[in-house]
């Protein structure tokens, strides 16, 4: 489907190269397919090193990098960027994507988990575009930059404090990186993506919570990976030199308003 998507898109990244953070799984996977359909080499890190290896395998191994990273921990993604760059070269876009989302009521959360929220989300994607940026200024290139944060970043959802808090901030990293990166014509922009279906090792979500997020979706389904991946190839492309320090909302339209309100009033006839 990412490749379908990517085909159609008609954009051309033979002479990118891509690192995505998170993409042993779900949404990162998906661009990671998509930026290799569209011709470009892709670098896949993920804290899973098996997983990873997997989807670059399942991309036929031409083109790729592999490599396992804590987006976390400055000296794993130093490490990382250096060995997919050995590999394929200098880095022209980056995707911070890696994130988690478990959930839990703020008077019973430990300061560990909201820590492991913050550490991860926030902190990984300062390290990440940290490491693509340093490479892109010290290569003086131009490069783009892309932040996955999410809808909760402007909608609260009951359970996920350090969540919305964590990915609020993205946002605000973006914005302030898209100024200081302006001059190095680098783009930095964000995808805050609605609530897309993935296999997720961790607790799956219940039915209710699904079917009360389709409600209030006005394309009447949840998203999938393939539907963010084309968001991403259009903020990596030249069609979007112009854009920068922006949030590409992709979620079904499920920021227009509230799906499951009846009419204020009966129709007047
Ligand atoms: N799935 C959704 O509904 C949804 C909605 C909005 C935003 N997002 C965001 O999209 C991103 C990807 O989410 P997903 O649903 O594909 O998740 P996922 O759990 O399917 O995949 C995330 C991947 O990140 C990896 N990872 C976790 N911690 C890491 C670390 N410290 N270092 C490196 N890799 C690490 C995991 O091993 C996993 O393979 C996240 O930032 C998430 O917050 C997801």
């Amino acid at each position: 489907m990412a490749q379908q998507a990517a085909g159609m898109s008609g954009f051309d990244f033979s002479n990118a190269m891509v690192v995505i953070t998170g993409a042993g799984a779900g949404i990162g996977q998906g661009i990671a397919q998509a930026f290799h359909a569209a011709g470009g080499r892709v670098a896949l890190g993920d804290l899973r090193k098996d997983a990873v290896e997997r989807a670059a395998a399942g991309l036929g191994g031409e083109r790729t990098f592999a490599g396992a990273v804590d987006v976390r921990d400055e000296k794993s993604v130093q490490a990382f960027f250096a060995a997919a760059e050995r590999a394929l070269g200098p880095v022209t876009i980056a995707v911070a994507n890696a994130g988690i989302y478990p959930n839990c009521p703020v008077l019973d959360m430990t300061v560990e988990e909201w820590d492991r929220v913050m550490e991860t989300n926030m902190r990984g994607v300062f390290l990440t575009c940290q490491a693509a940026a340093r490479s892109m200024k010290t290569g003086a290139r131009a490069g783009k930059i892309i932040t996955i944060s999410s809808g909760a970043y402007a909608s609260g959802r009951v359970g996920a404090s350090h969540y919305c808090a964590s990915k609020a901030g993205v946002v605000m990293f973006t914005r302030v990186l898209a100024m200081e990166l302006a001059e190095q014509r680098i783009n930095v922009n964000c995808i805050a993506p609605g609530y897309i279906k993935v296999d997720t090792e961790t607790l799956p979500p219940t039915s209710d919570f699904e079917t009360a997020l389709i409600q209030n979706t006005p394309w009447g389904r949840l998203g999938t990976p393939a539907d963010i991946a084309p968001a991403a190839l259009f903020l990596a492309s030249a069609a979007a030199d112009y854009v920068t320090g922006e949030v590409l909302s992709v979620n079904g339209g499920a920021f227009a308003g509230r799906m499951y309100l009846p009419l204020s009033t009966p129709k007047a006839r």
